[in-house]
């Protein structure tokens, strides 16, 4: 069968590389890929949120199945219309992938199921917001409720803060929304959980830790992920037990009573406390650089977990892991998440010398007359699997070293909660 993957980041290549190894699978097209990807499928330029020109695509290359990558076609319905037409798509609908799209309409949820997560509330006026704040110590977390591509969080150690931060959401900061999420700050630490599901049942695929401040020893910006392992050792069965029972379960059931029941990768973000897990959030899709560290450890033909996913037969697949463990690091622009330069060239790579272990996924990457070049913030992501992450850790930096890209950087210190000097 033809498979239409969707999305560009490091994540669709690690996606694509798996859907490649897939027995069923004749040809991919991505949608729009990158560099990395194009080595393995047809790369096609069209704007994703155009659901008619992703429409003609699958018509003309005769598409059979559509994966969809990142939240922002699922949370505007990509799902929904491409059903309509009668196409095979893996995803949410666009009312289940609220559980993303809108932090108002998730905590919500939790708080008509008795979902453990943080305390909140959610704000149209600076009254409410004063209000809040008058019954809650500081920090607060403000966040927009809409999507707001990784950027719609802020902890604030100040009132006033707080109050410009709202303000500037209310002004419609996020077109996604003027809504104002303002929570209790968790403490603990953040590990995210995932599954696979379909109408009727949900099934583990992994857990991974994500380092998203943007500098070594968990400091300066947030960023979409600098780098990620899996499993992740705190998520112990007894912990995994509280996850599904306490969070996963109550949610699924919420929305099946609503008659949207979920499909697709599930991301659940948690705080774990004390031995107990709060949610954070939910994501509609697998992580990036997540999925880049949870793929590698798959042992299943990945095209038939999804096929029996979208045809609600889940119950009866079993999936395998790898006993390895697994870790990327990314290589970034110089000044991301802020301002960097684009079309820089990406020299050396052929000096890397992957083996049956390492991986190479592509982000920000473009192919240009045989030439690839950077042109995100996020730009190649180095993935390596062993029995050791002390070692895993060394192989990836010796990776980075030999590509020695001028206008990158990276955080050396991916893992240091669980490599002990
Ligand atoms: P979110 O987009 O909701 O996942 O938030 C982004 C990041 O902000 C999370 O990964 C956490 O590190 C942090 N964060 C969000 N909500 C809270 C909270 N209530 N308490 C502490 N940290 C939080
Ligand atoms: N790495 C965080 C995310 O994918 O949302």
């Amino acid at each position: 069968m033809n498979i239409g993957l969707i999305g560009s980041g490091g994540r669709e290549h690690a996606l694509c590389q798996k859907i490649y190894e897939s027995k069923l699978v004749k040809r991919i097209f991505c949608l729009p890929g990158n560099a990395g990807t194009s080595k393995l499928a047809t790369n096609l330029d069209v704007d994703i949120l155009n659901f008619k020109s992703v429409f003609k695509i699958i018509k003309n290359y005769k598409i059979d199945v559509v994966v969809i990558g990142p939240e922002e076609p699922l949370v505007k319905g990509l799902v929904n219309y491409l059903n309509k037409k009668k196409v095979k798509v893996f995803g949410p609908n666009k009312y289940a992938a609220k559980l993303e799209g809108s932090k108002a309409f998730m905590k919500k949820l939790c708080k008509e199921h008795k979902i453990p997560t943080a305390n909140f509330q959610v704000c149209i006026n600076k009254k409410q917001i004063l209000s809040f704040l008058n019954k809650n110590k500081l920090p607060i977390v403000v966040k927009a409720d809409g999507l707001a591509a990784g950027k719609g969080v802020t902890i604030c150690k100040s009132k006033k803060r707080v109050l410009d931060i709202s303000k500037e959401i209310f002004k419609g900061k996020f077109r996604s929304s003027r809504r104002v999420v303002l929570e209790e700050f968790l403490s603990g630490e953040e590990a995210s959980y995932f599954l696979i599901v379909d109408k009727y049942n949900f099934k583990f695929f992994g857990t991974a830790q994500d380092h998203k401040r943007v500098g070594e020893n968990d400091k300066g910006l947030n960023t979409g992920g600098m780098g990620a392992y899996s499993p992740a050792p705190i998520i112990s069965k007894k912990i995994e037990k509280k996850i599904i029972n306490k969070i996963v379960k109550p949610t699924l059931n919420a929305l099946k009573k609503k008659n949207n029941p979920y499909k697709g990768f599930l991301y659940v973000g948690l705080m774990i406390k004390n031995g107990e897990p709060f949610l954070i959030e939910y994501n509609v899709r697998m992580g990036d650089p997540e999925c880049q560290v949870i793929l590698p450890r798959l042992k299943n033909d990945i095209m038939k977990v999804i096929l029996n996913s979208i045809n609600d037969n889940l119950k009866r697949t079993k999936i395998n892991w790898k006993i390895g463990k697994c870790m990327t690091i990314v290589l970034c622009s110089k000044g991301y998440p802020k301002s960097y330069k684009k079309n820089i060239i990406i020299k050396n790579l052929k000096r890397i010398k992957l083996d049956k272990n390492s991986f190479l996924f592509h982000a920000g990457t473009r192919l240009k007359n045989q030439n690839i070049y950077a042109v995100g913030g996020r730009v190649l992501n180095f993935t390596v699997i062993g029995d050791n992450f002390h070692k895993i850790r060394k192989k990836i930096i010796y990776f980075i070293k030999v590509l020695n890209w001028g206008n990158g950087f990276f955080r050396k210190d991916i893992g240091w909660k669980i490599i002990k000097k």
